[in-house]
């Protein structure tokens, strides 16, 4: 029997096949309100790009920095410093030095770091996949910005919980871990900071040569580039391993000829992408060609349905810095656990989530 069409673009990131459903968003209007959601839709590279690039289309509402329930929070005091969440001089200034450092990351090398982290840690097993998508690219994360191995299970343990403040769909137990978590995370970064024991040509040390333009956002920044990697990482790894175990002459390809891993991924990202929807929210009356949108209102930005259009990884002001370390991280990983997850008994859902498809595997075969 046919699978019914997911029903909106929220239930689209969890829908077994979503992307027929997808192309039809792209073929319609690029942007257009949706009565049952009561908020408009960016659809197709044209919608997804002219709201992206839009000097009013904000990454928060008008006069909400923080979610009111992080407000006066550790969560919220990280989530208020955040250049993925902030628009103007305290986004522009920060986000120079990020894309600064990151791009100064040697990725060749930290391929080949990665590559020995992930020989290390072959999962066996789909528990042990779960929980290595998640692990592998956080440990990366945390060795290239200089924490010591021994930080790395608790730094990952910390970021996972974390996320759960930037999810509507956590319980309260999840938030009160989120809180710890953040108070976690701010110390461990302070005391590094602290310490003066940024290892020489670490990430942090590179970042922490600008320790005046970064100001007081520091250490969220720090936390960000972790929590940044979390879901949208472990995404893209687990929707890769996906496309090996349903494409599997995939894999004697790139046994032949392993110069195809980054086009590989690429691939991945183009059609089964990791990060689906953002959000924005106009801070005064927008016009988009013959669609007016007034101000105070939120837009989906439908990624997903812009994908195949290389916007998986964002566009304008706010696009990902990340996208060539993710890329690199996870094509050490494959590389490394290609072999043992052959032959491997998988089967796949996707975990719940409004905005990242990230796969959950058990034992068995997909039906
Ligand atoms: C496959 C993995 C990844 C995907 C699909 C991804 C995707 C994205 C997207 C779509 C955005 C823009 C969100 C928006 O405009 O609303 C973004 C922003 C961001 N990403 Fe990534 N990302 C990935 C990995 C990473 C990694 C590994 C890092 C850190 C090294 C990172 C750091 C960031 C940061 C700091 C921002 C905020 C940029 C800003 O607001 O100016 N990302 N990412």
């Amino acid at each position: 029997m046919p699978l019914a069409d997911p029903a909106d673009p929220f239930s689209a990131v969890t829908h077994a096949a979503p992307y027929d459903y997808y192309r039809r968003l792209a073929d319609g209007p690029p942007l257009r309100f949706d009565a049952a959601l009561d908020c408009w839709l960016a659809t197709g590279a044209a919608g997804v790009r002219a709201v992206l690039a839009h000097p009013a289309c904000r990454v928060r509402p008008q006069g909400l920095g923080v979610p009111h329930n992080l407000a006066g929070t550790p969560c919220g005091a990280i989530f208020a410093e955040l250049v993925r969440m902030n628009d103007g001089e305290r986004h522009a200034v920060p986000k120079q030095v990020l894309v600064r450092a990151l791009g100064q990351v040697d990725v060749v090398r930290l391929q080949a770091q990665t590559l020995r982290l992930a020989s290390d840690r072959v999962p066996v097993g789909a528990a042990q996949l779960n929980e290595a998508i998640f692990q592998l690219p956080l440990f990366a994360m945390a060795d290239l910005l200089g924490f010591a191995p021994a930080q790395w299970p608790a730094l990952a343990a910390w970021t996972r919980a974390f996320v759960a403040c930037l999810s509507p769909l956590s319980n309260g137990e999840q938030l009160a871990g989120a809180q710890e978590a953040a108070d976690a995370l701010l110390q461990g970064f302070g005391h590094l900071l602290r310490e003066g024991s940024a290892r020489p040509g670490s990430l942090l040390a590179s970042i922490v040569t600008e320790t005046d333009a970064m100001g007081s956002g520091l250490p969220a920044n720090l936390v960000g580039l972790l929590s940044q990697t979390c879901d949208a990482t472990a995404g893209l790894l687990g929707n890769a391993v996906v496309a090996l175990r349903t494409q599997p002459e995939l894999l004697v390809q790139l046994r032949a000829t392993p110069e195809r891993w980054p086009a590989m991924l690429r691939e991945v990202s183009r059609f089964d992408p990791s990060i689906h929807n953002t959000r924005r929210y106009t801070v005064q009356d927008v016009e988009f060609d013959d669609v007016r949108v007034p101000a105070g209102q939120m837009i989906v930005v439908v990624l997903a349905s812009a994908s195949h259009a290389e916007l998986g990884f964002g566009h304008g002001r706010h696009v990902c810095p990340g996208q060539s370390i993710a890329q690199a991280i996870v094509a050490a990983c494959l590389q490394a656990w290609a072999d043992g997850l052959e032959g491997m008994p998988l089967a796949w859902r996707s975990l719940p989530s409004l905005n990242a498809r990230i796969p959950v595997f058990t034992q068995g075969e997909n039906a």
